[in-house]
């Protein structure tokens, strides 16, 4: 049985709308118009234990509602997603102990304690023996080079030793898949490089699933053997980056942007 498997998952949103006009504030009180936005139109895959997977689309395309329905965040309309045999929204609790998660636009970290206090209320909220917690926080230090920074509140921390520092805090449990929504949003060149090389050796070395989006298309082709294409709320691709490529690319050694904005192009996303 695969680790994750979601089928036909559908998730729309609710948008109201005010009126416009001079009188719209007035009006606005007694008539909304409610306006429905589908993220999702029925999204089925299924991914098994040790993958790595990239998950990509435009903007809009329902990345980080995938991710945040897979995470027991938001509840779908409809469909089933399963994974490590629970239902994420209905077994909140037990499935978090199981995942990790990393949203490159939000902190999951208490913005004005320093980071080492995040680490401490994680380790309690995930109850990790303190032996374990201490083998791992340690570890986790050293390779990602955290060392300087946990002393430092949050709210303090440059974008590039936020993310490694939320990296920590999603690792700290040894969760079993971690999902991260672009993890590498805003890092200079070095520091991207740097992730990717944490990521592909975690993924290595303790067998941890990831499911990453991303916009940037180095990420995929440096870590994923499979990429899934969203758009519109609908699994368009799924296979691997090579066959990606030689399906919309136009010559041989074309740049992986050009290659991409021309497969969203066709798909008419
Ligand atoms: N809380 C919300 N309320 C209303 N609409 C939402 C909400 N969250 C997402 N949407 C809508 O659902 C659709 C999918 O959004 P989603 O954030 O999943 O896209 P995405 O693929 O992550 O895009 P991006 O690459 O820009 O991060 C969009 O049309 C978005 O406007
Ligand atoms: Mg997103």
């Amino acid at each position: 049985m695969p680790q994750i498997e979601l089928s036909k998952i559908r998730k729309t949103f609710k948008i109201y709308e005010r009126p416009e006009g001079k009188w719209a504030l007035l009006r606005g009180a007694f008539s909304r118009t409610a306006r429905t936005v589908t993220a999702l139109d029925g999204v089925s895959f299924a991914i098994g234990e040790g993958e790595l997977v990239g998950y990509i689309g435009p903007n809009g395309a329902g990345k980080s509602t995938t991710v945040k329905v897979m995470s027991g965040i938001l509840t779908p309309d409809g469909g089933a997603c399963v994974i490590n045999g629970r239902t994420p929204w209905k077994e909140r609790t037990a499935h978090v102990a199981e995942i990790g998660v990393v949203f490159g636009q939000r902190s999951q970290l208490w913005w004005d304690v320093p980071v080492s206090d995040s680490f401490l209320l994680l380790r309690d909220v995930y109850n990790v023996p303190r032996e374990t917690f201490k083998r791992r926080h340690d570890e986790l230090t050293e390779t990602l080079g955290l060392g300087g920074l946990l002393k430092t509140p949050a709210r303090q921390l440059s974008l590039g030793q936020r993310m490694r520092c939320e990296l920590a805090a999603a690792l700290l449990h040894s969760p079993r898949i971690l999902f991260l929504d672009e993890p590498t949003i805003g890092l200079d060149a070095v520091s991207k490089l740097a992730l990717r090389s944490f990521l592909k050796e975690e993924n290595r070395r303790s067998g941890v699933t990831m499911l990453l989006t991303t916009h940037d298309m180095d990420d995929v082709e440096a870590l994923c053997d499979r990429v899934m294409v969203i758009g519109h709320g609908k699994l368009l691709y799924d296979g691997g980056m090579p066959a990606l490529k030689a399906r919309y690319a136009a010559r041989e050694g074309e740049d992986i942007d050009e290659v991409i904005a021309r497969m969203y192009e066709e798909m008419a996303l």
